[in-house]
This record gives structure tokens, sequence and C-alpha cells, in this order.
């Protein structure tokens, strides 16, 4: 089989990850028990999913020329991503993101600063168009730019191409954006803050799916942490479960991961059911492990979990 072809519009930043059993309150100051520098960013951790899944990969951002860029391409290059797209900035940074890790849960809380990324502008995805139309898929999120995601999104359909937006971190939006939208994959928090429907019951989650389906989405996929997600739209609804996971280490990335897996899937020309299930096992792997990006599994990591866990 040719191996699936994903373009990644979206950010690179360094994660600065402090472990604490809880969060601060303003003016405290708490003594943390790990701290980590890794790469990170929303886009590039679905870059790296989805190549250690399989994928060719190429991603489309802007990165600064300091430490933090470097440690983006070495991250790349490590899993063959191409970086023809990527734009070093010589007059803005690589973004950083400060993310709080509970030792008791696993749980995460973020502040993310895209640096560079925050630039990407509808140029730079225009200058992309080849690339992007020759793939199977194309997926975004909103760390950079929404005008910028919509017009990858607006561009790839344009060609065929099969689109996932991942609206995270959750921004208020137009309506205009869905119908570029094969597939729109929030968490619950963000399906709410889409929708204006209160995501804590399942008859809620159904209610935002359907929503962002009436909205002109062609289905709304909702990730539900360790309870799975719902898949609504063409091919009916289906509520998929999580895979079981013993220990969880860290669920920071756990969305990024299945999107990453999601996209590979779909792009290997599966079922969306199956690909929901291929994403699943990507996460569960994910959780597992500490970090965002290196977190994720390879192929053969994941081909052994869904054979052990069938
Ligand atoms: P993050 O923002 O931390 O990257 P997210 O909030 O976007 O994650 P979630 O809905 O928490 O995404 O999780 C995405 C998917 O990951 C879930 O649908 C599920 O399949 C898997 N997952 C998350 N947490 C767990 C867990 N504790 N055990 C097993 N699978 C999990
Ligand atoms: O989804 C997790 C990611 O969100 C982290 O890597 C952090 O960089 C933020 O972008």
């Amino acid at each position: 089989m040719d191996r699936a072809d994903i373009v990644v519009l979206g950010t690179f930043v360094a994660d600065l990850a402090f472990k604490a059993d809880r969060l601060p309150v303003v003016g405290e100051t708490l003594l943390g028990r790990g701290f980590a520098i890794g790469p990170g960013g929303k886009g590039s951790n679905q870059a790296i999913a989805a190549a250690r899944a399989g994928a060719r990969v190429a991603m489309v951002t802007r990165i600064g020329q300091d430490s933090f860029g470097d440690m983006a391409r070495q991250t790349w290059s490590r899993d063959g991503v191409d970086t023809s797209l990527v734009v070093a900035d010589p007059a803005a940074p690589t973004g950083a993101a400060f993310i709080f890790v509970s030792t008791q849960t696993g749980d995460n809380a973020i502040i993310i600063e895209s640096g560079a990324a925050a630039n990407l502008s509808p140029d730079d995805v225009r200058a992309a168009e080849g690339r992007i139309a020759a793939a199977k898929v194309f997926i975004t999120q909103f760390e950079q730019p929404i005008e910028t995601a919509i017009e990858g999104l607006r561009l790839a359909r344009s060609h065929g191409v099969t689109t996932v937006l991942n609206p995270a971190p959750a921004l208020a939006v137009g309506d205009a954006i869905y119908a570029h939208c094969d597939y729109v994959t929030p968490n619950e928090t963000e399906a709410a803050a889409l929708t204006g429907i209160d995501t804590a019951s399942d008859e809620g989650t159904l209610k935002a799916a359907a929503c962002l389906v009436a909205r002109g989405a062609r289905n709304a996929l909702i990730t539900l942490g360790s309870k799975g997600a719902l898949l609504h739209g063409m091919s009916g609804t289906h509520f998929v479960p999580a895979f079981h996971v013993s220990k969880v280490v860290d669920t920071t990335g756990a969305g990024d991961a299945f999107n990453g897996g999601f996209a590979v899937a779909i792009a290997e020309g599966r079922t969306p059911l199956e690909a929901v299930r291929f994403g699943s096992a990507v996460a569960a792997l994910s959780v597992q492990k500490p970090g965002t990006a290196p977190s994720m599994p390879t192929r053969a990591e994941i081909d052994t979990f869904l054979r052990a866990n069938g």
C-alpha cells in the first residue's frame, strides 16, 4: 500500500511541562515534582503522531530562528516530516507552552503562546497549494489565525482532499468554516464552547454533534477523554469507547495523538468508524508516556496494541 499522505497546518511550540500536586493559586509559590522541556504544539504533535503511525507528512508552519526552532527541526527530522513548507522567521520567536500536569490524575492545564506561528497567513497556505492538492488528508487546528485555517480547509476541499478541523483551543468562530470540514473534532469543552450546548451529559454531547453537522460539517467527532469518542454524521451515530489503560501517566496531547492517528487511517481508506478506533489506540498508547510529541507510538506499537485489544 502507498503511504498515506497528510498535510498538517499548525504550530510547533516548546512545551515547558511542570508536574505538581495542584496548580498554585495567584500569589502562591508551590514546590514542583518535575520539569521537562520537549517538542509540542498541536500541529506538530499531530504531524509526529501521523508520521510515526506510518504516513508521509508535510508540515505548514512558521518558527523562529532560535533554539526552540532548532528543537522543531530536530523533532521533524527524527520522524521524517517534510519541512519544505516551513518558514523560518528571523523576526519572531518560536512559540512556547506552559503546561501544568497533575501528579494525581495525569490531567493538564495549558497556556500557549504561538510565537512565529501566530503570523501564519492565508498566503503561507496558498504557497503550499501544490502539496496540499496532492495529499489525501489535510488537518489543522486553531493555534494559528482562524482565517489561515479556513483558507487551508477551503483550498484542500477544492482539490478533493479530505479535511479535518481540530478546533482547539476553543475560540469563537463563525459558521462559515464548517462547510469546508469533512470532520470537525472538538473535545467536550471545545464542543460546548463552539455550540453553546452543555456537553456534560450524553444527550448534550449528541446535541452538540448534531449542531456542528447542522452548521455544515459533514461529520462531528467529539472526543470524551477516557470515556471515548462520539462520531455523528454521514455514517450515522456511533459511540466508540476508549481503550482501558491501567496506568495513565500524562494525558497532554491525547487529542493530538487521536487526531493524528484518525487522519492516517482515513488517508489509508479505512471507514470513519475504523479510523476512530485507530485514533483511540494511538491516544491510549500516548497517555501511558510523558510528554506530547515524544509520547506518540510507532506503527508497530499501534498494530500490536490493536491485535491485543481486538
Ligand atoms: P489534550 O487536550 O489533553 O490533548 P483532548 O482534550 O483534546 O486532549 P481527549 O478528549 O481528552 O482529548 O482525548 C482524546 C482521546 O484520547 C479520547 O477520545 C480517548 O480515545 C483517548 N484518551 C484520552 N484519555 C484517555 C485515557 N485516560 N485512557 C484511554 N484513552 C484516553
Ligand atoms: O494538545 C497539546 C498541546 O497543546 C501541547 O503540546 C501544547 O503545546 C499545546 O499546544
